[in-house]
């Protein structure tokens, strides 16, 4: 049957009828917040190219995280931006550093949120690569594994739910599952940042934790632009060796990619609106060029639609309070 007989505006005529046929909700115990925490007390900062996001101190960072979770937020991903950096990623690794302090803090004062830590060098290296380098400047694979690991144990033991590498150094996820389970960590999932493209929409996120390279770029581990079957290698790759939750970053410049791995694999699947994509829509926002709760729910959805199960939105909270 085709028109006039079908007639696909009268399941558009009123709202009603259109939640009726929606084909994707977006549910708000599926988005994830994620935080920068910084040394020291009462510290608020705002960060510039992210505007709506602030620095924030341990102390505030837990007042934070209380309010969202009484809007509704369920799960947070803290990013430490320490004030010490070398380069081996020294302050990455110690059991009372910045990061687990921050894990205690949070899972003692708001015990039911969820709390993801990023697992990566970048922001504790005075390079601002995301592994240590050899003599030449080349990235080592290999050794930097164990420092991710002790990273990861490190956020294990002080209380993360999950940890999510987001390195891209090959082998990753197997070491850091070892690592979990030879110390009685077999129940901290792991988060694997499995297809990550070398994106320039995370210049914001470099502001803000400070973890722009030095010299050089991230294309020798960072997955490069053009490619769609290598983005699914790395997530079968990541399954293999362990991963609970596989991850496709950034969302709207690979929304194809999401598509394709919901197809191709049963885990759960989670993308990640990154800097550039959440600042995009601020920036034209205060312009008046875009209406921000239209765009940030567009955003959303069609992240959701592509087949995202979990997505990692700098405005998951701002969505939530907006339902
Ligand atoms: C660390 C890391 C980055 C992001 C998450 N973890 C930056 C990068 O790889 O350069 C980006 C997040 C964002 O842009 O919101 N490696």
């Amino acid at each position: 049957m085709s028109f006039p007989q079908t007639r696909l505006r009268r399941l558009r005529s009123n709202p009603f009828m259109r939640d009726l046929v929606a084909e994707s909700t977006i549910d708000p115990s599926k988005l994830i917040w994620p935080l920068f925490v910084v040394p020291g007390k009462n510290i608020r900062e705002p960060i510039p190219s992210m505007p709506g996001i602030d620095h924030l101190s341990i102390d505030l960072l837990v007042q934070e995280v209380r309010a969202a979770a009484a809007e509704g937020i369920r799960a947070v991903l803290l990013f430490g931006v320490p004030s010490e950096k070398d380069d081996r990623g020294t302050t990455a690794v110690k059991a009372d550093g910045l990061v687990p302090q921050a894990i205690e803090a949070v899972k003692e004062a708001v015990p039911n949120v969820l709390v993801v830590t990023d697992i990566c060098l970048c922001g504790y290296m005075t390079h601002g690569h995301c592994g240590v380098l050899d003599n030449q400047g080349h990235i080592v694979n290999d050794a930097t594994l164990e420092i991710l690991s002790a990273m990861a144990l490190a956020h294990a033991k002080a209380g993360a739910d999950i940890v999510a590498p987001s390195d891209m150094m090959d082998g990753r996820v197997a070491a850091i599952r070892t690592t979990l389970d030879g110390s009685g960590f077999e129940n901290t999932a792991i988060m694997s940042y499995a297809a990550k493209f070398a994106s320039s929409f995370y210049g914001p996120f470099r502001d803000a934790a400070h973890s722009s390279p030095a010299f050089g770029d991230r294309k020798s581990y960072q997955m490069d632009v053009r490619n769609s079957r290598e983005a699914l290698r790395e997530m079968e790759l990541d399954i293999d060796e362990g991963a609970d939750i596989v991850m496709v970053k950034p969302a709207m410049p690979a929304l194809d990619i999401i598509a394709k791995a919901r197809d191709r694999f049963d885990v759960p699947l989670a993308a990640y609106q990154v800097s550039g994509e959440y600042a995009m829509i601020k920036a034209a926002a205060a312009k008046g060029w875009l209406d921000e709760k239209a765009a940030i729910r567009e955003s959303l959805t069609a992240i959701r639609r592509a087949g995202a199960d979990i997505i990692i939105s700098y405005f998951a909270r701002d969505f939530i309070r907006q339902q």
